[in-house]
């Protein structure tokens, strides 16, 4: 199929540029930005990007084979992929007295050589004076490399885009994937269009049947084991699964951690019937998480304690199931799931939190092998809701909101207990009922659907209040509830307030452990949207 690749040099933001493009209907790749280059691998493309990165070129920042400025296809430079392919070229790269960070005026330059036909193509996509751009960088083009012309400057006079004129390589100092770069898609549309002749041949429909005979293509007749988490990523590799492989050679086993929110467990059976699975695991292992949670408070040692003995129930249990040495384990993990946990394209993307589904050592191990399969790891979670639709699966199991692999355990503050989790569990599950019987304004969704993701924390601290004529000293519920394209940032979801009061008043009517109710109005960054 054809497509763009995007070469990763660790921006935060490298998952948005293939995200704008498919949005777009073109097909992106995203590989590391050191991967190696030949033909083969550039088969289908139409055209390179090189991503932005946290590292400075004249640092020993990553750089890419050279063999990309040999190639021939097109080049687009974005932010710390235009310093690369300057300096690469012979130019310059310096640090900035002030960083230019967040929306800065950029001005199209006039004169200077007359751009060739490919360089108007690709200028086609901006306007014709000034725009907002979305700048992220602490350095500059201090000299442009022989051949480099000009075409734009930032309101501190830095360069600000600049082209080739005798190949088509272009490149950007701002974030055109960034939402908030005014022409940003317009941007990236002239490149894949105009310059790389890309057509629209994306979408989650054709993905679909190549997934089918893809993981076909994978399994080869062995058996293939797929642990499900109960969230929707893992639910639809599963209807995935099931709809390229016999039924009798696919095993599917879900562990019950306790930490799960409420009726998990049993809408994951459910689902699971519903797609007509025949091996079908349930270990239940509440009592085993509890023990070893009690009297730990910090939070990555909870988060370590978890993913230790959730590797340790895994094993034992995937161990009863005597499957044949070379199985075959299949894992739901998203692209963005890969760069939250540094295992991404780049081993340049800084690690964030330990996520324990990507570092397990029987998925580490399998790996090695080769026997893993990660269908859905091209996609983003949009995708993979659209491609669970398709396979069939209802909307109440793929409109779920993301959940942490570690469960109620971070969002419970502190220790961990069976009182606080019960307490938790059914005050998060009066707030989700309220968000489905809630509608938007418009009347056109529930506000469920129009958040990203909504929950409630229990904090450590209680508070004093009045149940009856009794004084009461209850716990205090958090509420969460973001909008956000993918959970890598993410902006608080704007209440209407009497919402808010309603549904605080539900959970305190109903949970009569939570005396208090606040809501957590923090972006991501700074905060992260889980609270531990
Ligand atoms: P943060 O809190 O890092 O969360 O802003 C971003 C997204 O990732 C989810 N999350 C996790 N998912 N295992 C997972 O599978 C984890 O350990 C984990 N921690 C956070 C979080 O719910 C949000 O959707």
């Amino acid at each position: 199929m054809e497509k763009i690749l995007v070469l990763d040099f660790g921006s935060q933001t490298t998952a948005l540029i293939g995200r704008r493009l498919r949005e777009m209907g073109v097909f992106a790749e995203i590989k590391p930005g050191e991967v190696e280059l030949s033909q083969d691998v550039l088969k289908d493309v139409l055209g390179i990007i090189l991503s932005g990165s946290p590292a400075s070129v004249y640092n020993g920042g990553p750089a890419p084979r050279p063999f990309i400025y040999e190639c021939g296809l097109p080049l687009l430079g974005i932010c710390y992929g235009l310093q690369r392919m300057n300096v690469d070229s012979g130019g310059l790269v310096e640090r900035l007295k002030n960083v230019e960070y967040g929306a800065v005026e950029v001005s199209m330059e006039d004169g200077g050589e007359p751009p060739r036909i490919a360089e108007s193509a690709f200028l086609n996509g901006f306007p014709k004076k000034t725009f907002r751009a979305w700048m992220s960088h602490a350095d500059t083009l201090s000299r442009l490399a022989d051949g480099f012309t000009l075409r734009a400057k930032s309101a501190s006079g830095f360069p600000a885009v600049v082209t080739h004129n005798k190949k088509n390589w272009f490149g950007v100092q701002f974030h055109p994937e960034a939402t908030h770069c005014e022409c940003g898609n317009d941007i990236l549309a002239s490149f894949a269009f105009n310059v790389c002749k890309c057509n629209k041949t994306w979408s989650v429909e054709k993905y679909a049947d190549e997934a089918v005979e893809l993981v076909k293509k994978q399994a080869g007749g062995k058996t293939v084991l797929l642990l499900i988490s109960g969230g929707v990523d893992s639910m639809v590799c599963g209807a995935l699964l099931l709809k390229a492989l016999p039924n009798e050679k696919t095993h599917l086993m879900y562990i019950d951690t306790g930490l799960m929110r409420k009726g998990e467990t049993e809408e994951v059976l459910e689902a699971l019937a519903l797609l007509n699975a025949k091996n079908t695991h349930i270990a239940r292992a509440g009592d085993l998480f509890l023990n070893a949670l009690k009297g730990k408070s910090d939070p990555e040692e909870k988060r370590k304690i978890i993913g230790d003995l959730f590797i340790t129930v895994q094993e034992a249990e995937v161990a009863k199931l005597k499957l044949p040495g070379d199985y075959l384990l299949a894992q739901g993990t998203l692209y963005t799931d890969m760069i939250e946990s540094g295992k991404g394209c780049g081993k340049n993307a800084r690690v964030i939190k330990s996520h324990h589904n990507v570092a397990s050592p029987l998925v580490a191990a399998k790996r090695e092998k080769g026997l893993i399969i990660e269908p859905l790891s091209a996609l983003y979670k949009d995708e993979v809701r659209a491609l669970g639709r398709i396979l069939g699966l209802a909307d109440k199991y793929v409109m779920r909101h993301p959940f942490p692999g570690p469960g109620l355990a971070v969002r419970v503050m502190g220790e961990v207990t069976k009182e606080k989790l019960d307490a938790l569990r059914e005050a998060d599950a009066v707030f989700i009922n309220e968000l489905k019987k809630r509608r938007v304004k418009d009347g056109s969704k529930t506000l469920y659907d129009d958040i990203w993701q909504a929950f409630a924390v229990l904090l450590k601290e209680r508070s004093v209040g009045v149940a009856g004529d009794e004084r009461k000293y209850g716990f205090v519920a958090a509420l969460r509830a973001v909008a956000s394209a993918d959970g890598m940032s993410a902006d608080v979801y704007p209440f209407n307030i009497n919402d808010l009061i309603e549904i605080s008043t539900a959970i305190t009517n109903a949970v009569k452990e939570i005396g208090r109710v606040t809501y957590d109005v923090s972006s991501k960054p700074p905060a992260s949207i889980e609270w531990e």
